[in-house]
């Protein structure tokens, strides 16, 4: 018999053994560091705080009741521990137990970190490796996957929600990242392994080819680089389990704890005041031709750090966290170089997603505007541009965070409107000498209200001189100053720490009603 000790440490060392060495180094073949691995590098160092090692399983069919089918644990690792010092509580999935798959126990260990992090208010990371429902378990297993939506959904603009894909997570599993803030996902590991560690599907390509006769591979189907390009429902993707572990640290750095928490302030050593010459002859002479807007993102940011979220998705619009003397700021900003920056279904979405989190969690909202408005055509209508552009219109209107807006070119038609705009309770709005805000641009205007008239030349050169200016927004006062574009940062810093105390609320709802 052993003594309550030896049992105590015997169940402990088989908790750190995981499903055992043999399915550890079959994790590790594919790339793939272990569940505890995996916490380790993520947290900081003897930080990390274990809850529940002596969880077990209930499930008693199939023989899983055997005392060989029972993991301390089960199939996930959780607790809480710091990133920088800073709380985080932390599940992840140990796909070496039952290909990590979601038992009752496991999801009740999950359940109980969100809780305790709602209570004390701080985020939470989920990292996903697992093959689904726990078959054996049956509807103990998709009661479990409910129970963590509904956190998840309760969570949602409390404490931020990161989900990191770092190996399966199919059929129900792919609605807890669905529901969270952040989705990354990790690519392929090395060479030998052609296929990406982490695939997101509803269902898989067997399913896939029973029901539609398409042949496809799991990772075109759900891998890094389809959901990061085309689906949209990843934000990033890392190139292995390190590198996304360590992008992850930096990330966590950008976020409040909670919703009740200011933006994170790090100590700054890029002068505020810092001037950007640069900008000065960043945009061409022709109203036509293209430059970068990171270029401009990156010439105003702390130390030229940004961290971009989904840059491979919807490029028209670039959206992002950065530092503005040492303060986390959202950045968006309309990119001439992709589709001449206009907006369309999805560079609306992504850019609604992203001013919404930022004003749940109180980030000041910088926006670059160069926008020749709304994309024309049936493939645009037809999707559902009025109602997914008035998302993005919706929610710069509704955010009560600071708002900071230079136009540096082109703000026409209703775009001008939706970009972060003086009258959706913009608090500073700035142009710079190049930009022009106007309906439409100058061809496009003189055809329509001239048509058929002689002297289009000469109306085009009066529109131009009339309208692809600065004046007539800012005579109406519509922005609130024309300003150098290399003194961009220096202004952006000041107003910031002005705006610091901006106390605004939107009326009494029960909840607001976005075009969904
Ligand atoms: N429930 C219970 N056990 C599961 C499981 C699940 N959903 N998914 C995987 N496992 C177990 C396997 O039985 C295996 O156990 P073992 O180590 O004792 O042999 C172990 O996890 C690893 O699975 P394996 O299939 O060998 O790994 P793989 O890398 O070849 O494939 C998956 C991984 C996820 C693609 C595959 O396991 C799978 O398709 N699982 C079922 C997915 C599913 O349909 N889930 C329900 C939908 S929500």
């Amino acid at each position: 018999h052993l003594s309550v000790q030896e049992r105590i440490e015997k169940k402990r060392a088989a908790a750190l053994a995981g499903g055992g060495l043999q399915r550890i180094t079959a994790q590790h073949k594919r790339g793939k560091l272990t569940a505890r691995e995996r916490v380790e590098l993520l947290l900081d160092a003897d930080s990390f705080v274990e809850f529940d090692m002596f969880v077990e399983h209930r499930c008693s069919d199939f023989g899983m009741e055997a005392d060989h089918n029972k993991y301390p644990g089960d199939s996930v690792v959780t607790g809480q521990g710091r990133i920088n010092g800073r709380l985080v509580y932390v599940f992840s999935q140990d796909f070496t137990v039952f290909g990590g798959s979601l038992s009752g126990a496991h999801a009740q260990k999950i359940c109980k970190i969100m809780d305790q992090a709602m209570l004390v208010g701080a985020p939470v990371i989920g990292l996903n490796d697992s093959g689904g429902a726990r078959i054996q378990e049956g509807v103990e297993s998709l009661a479990g996957y409910a129970d963590i939506f509904l956190r998840n959904v309760m969570a949602s603009g409390v404490v931020p929600q990161i989900s990191l894909i770092m190996g399966p997570c199919a059929g129900g599993a792919v609605y807890s990242p669905a529901l969270t803030d952040f989705t990354f996902m990790v690519k392929a590991t090395d060479a030998d392994v052609l296929q990406d560690t982490s695939y997101l599907f509803i269902t898989g390509p067997d399913v896939v080819k029973s029901v539609t006769n398409e042949d496809v591979t799991q990772e075109e189907l759900g891998g890094a680089k389809t959901h990061t390009a085309v689906s949209g429902v990843a934000h990033r993707a890392f190139e292995n389990d390190i590198d996304a572990l360590l992008n992850l640290r930096d990330f966590f750095n950008f976020l409040p704890l909670s919703n009740k928490d200011p933006a994170p302030v790090i100590e700054c050593h890029d002068p505020r005041d810092r001037l950007v010459p640069g900008l000065d002859t960043i945009v061409p002479f022709e109203s036509t031709k293209a430059y970068d807007m990171l270029d401009i993102v990156q010439g105003i940011a702390d130390e030229r750090e940004f961290f971009e979220i989904m840059p491979n998705y919807a490029k028209n619009i670039v959206v992002g966290f950065a530092r503005m003397n040492g303060r986390t700021v959202g950045i968006v900003g309309n990119q001439p170089k992709v589709a001449s920056g206009c907006l369309d279904i999805n560079s609306s979405v992504k850019g609604a997603r992203f001013v919404r989190f930022c004003d749940a969690f109180n980030i000041p909202i910088i926006t670059f505007v160069d926008v020749p408005g709304f994309l024309p055509g049936t493939a645009q209508e037809y999707g559902g541009i009025i109602r997914h552009g008035a998302k993005l219109l919706y929610a710069f209107a509704e955010a009560t965070v600071p708002k900071i807006t230079v136009i540096t070119r082109k703000a026409y038609g209703g775009a001008y409107d939706v970009m972060s705009s003086k009258h959706l309770r913009g608090d500073v709005n700035y142009a710079w000498p190049t930009a022009e805000v106007a309906v439409m641009g100058a061809k496009g205007a003189v055809q329509i209200i001239f048509r058929g008239k002689e002297n289009q030349a000469e109306a085009e050169a009066e529109y131009v001189e009339k309208f692809a200016n600065p004046f007539p927004a800012a005579v109406r006062g519509f922005v609130d100053d024309i300003i150098q574009p290399s003194t961009t940062r220096k202004r952006i810093c000041r107003d910031l720490e002005v705006l610091a105390s901006k106390k605004q609320s939107n009326p009494w709802k029960k909840h607001a009603n976005i075009p969904l």
